[in-house]
């Protein structure tokens, strides 16, 4: 794949390539909507993701071209003059990394022409916009020699995010995607970006991911809303407790304090928040303590409370993890990202997967009409340049 890539840049470009970059997808095992709520997350990057082949320019000018959205063309932008474009599609997101760099002084001065491809499935929660920014942000670094440590862009590809294309995520997928590291998962504290690698070894079983192939769009999805209502029942607890972050409460905690939330839906939000903090840290622990079982009961703890307190999972997600439970060798499955369809993750023995997804997919298709489609999960590392 990698030697069409470069034929590719040569057909589109007319030029050679000149160096090769990739950034990886992620799923997160558990820990959701936590992120921005000051809690844990427990996520690994994907050894699928977007490539980046690319060549030096000698004016100011970035061009570039997906193949996956070949009908959009070349899009150029000049690097002194960064502005969001609705017709510029994909190539928003790394306009928005190339202007944050800039904003924070970061000199960034060499043309550049990037073709991209990325065999992430797209819209399906697994973080294509994330690796997408992330790959950006490495191939920035690189050219222009900067002095940038991968926390530093982990921080700058959220911003651009939040503030370029005004979707207001947490941290978890960019940190998931640049810090990414083989075989492994990572526990990461949102509140302080402390984190340890913990190593996934799940003994005669695979992580299957399952696209409900519902496509979601976190920007007009209901994420944002989630935010306020969490930040609200926050602010209803400072009223008498001294915290910073739901992340800090304990399940003891909230229970003697949910009834200074005044709405019960933030409250159902917010107890969320809570108790899929505390089943991350236990999930961990059971892990590495070779407890798969417990691990696959705090799984579906998580979906269930993603399903009835957060509200974020839909028909689609909900069925093809209720059918997944019910298959031989399944140790645990939830929804995984920002939920409002996408995809789920299962844990499974390793000699059930066949049937797995054979009986899954089946069953799937004749209750909602079209098929989903499943990948066996390879955890790799992180953005990095390849070649
Ligand atoms: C999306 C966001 C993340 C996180 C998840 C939910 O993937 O980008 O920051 O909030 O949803 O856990």
């Amino acid at each position: 794949m990698l030697d069409k890539l470069k034929i590719d840049f040569k057909n589109v470009f007319e030029k050679e390539f000149e160096d090769l970059f990739f950034s990886p997808g992620r799923v997160n095992l558990i820990g959701e909507h936590t992120d921005y709520n000051g809690g844990h997350v427990f996520p690994c990057a994907l050894s699928f993701g977007t490539y980046g082949v690319s060549s030096k320019r000698d004016d100011k000018k970035i061009r570039m071209y997906s193949l996956n959205f070949e009908n959009i063309g070349i899009v150029e932008f000049d690097l002194d003059n960064i502005v969001y474009d609705e017709k510029d599609d994909w190539v928003n997101y790394p306009k928005g990394v190339v202007k944050v760099l800039k904003e924070r002084e970061y000199k960034l001065d060499c043309g550049l022409d990037i073709l991209v491809y990325g065999n992430i499935p797209n819209g399906a929660g697994l973080s294509s916009s994330a690796s997408l920014e992330l790959l950006m942000g490495e191939i920035c670094k690189y050219y222009n020699n900067l002095s940038i440590d991968m926390i530093e862009i982990v921080k700058l590809c959220q911003e651009a995010e939040n503030k370029f294309i005004g979707v207001n995520c947490g941290i978890m997928d960019q940190f998931a995607i640049g810090m990414g590291k083989d075989k492994c998962a990572i526990l990461l504290d949102c509140n302080n970006l402390n984190y340890r690698y913990s190593q996934i070894n799940m003994d005669g079983h695979s992580i299957v991911i399952g696209n409900t192939n519902k496509r979601r769009g976190l920007a007009d999805s209901k994420y944002n809303e989630r935010r306020s209502e969490c930040e609200r029942a926050l602010q209803n607890l400072q009223a008498k407790l001294n915290i910073n972050s739901l992340g800090e409460l304990t399940e003891e905690e909230f229970e003697a304090n949910k009834n200074l939330i005044e709405n019960e839906v933030d409250r159902k939000r917010a107890k969320h928040a809570v108790y899929e903090n505390q089943r991350t840290l236990k999930a961990v622990k059971a892990l590495e303590e070779n407890n798969l079982a417990l691990f696959g009961q705090l799984m579906v703890g998580s979906h269930v409370s993603l399903r009835d307190d957060y509200e974020v999972t839909g028909k689609e997600l909900d069925t093809l993890v209720s059918i997944a439970l019910k298959e031989d060798g399944v140790i645990g499955s939830r929804m995984t990202g920002a939920g409002f369809g996408g995809c789920t993750v299962s844990i499974v023995q390793d000699e059930c997967v066949g049937d797995f997804i054979e009986n899954v997919s089946k069953e799937y298709e004749r209750e909602i009409g079209y098929a989903p489609t499943f990948y066996v999960a390879n955890i790799s590392n992180g953005t990095r340049k390849i070649g």
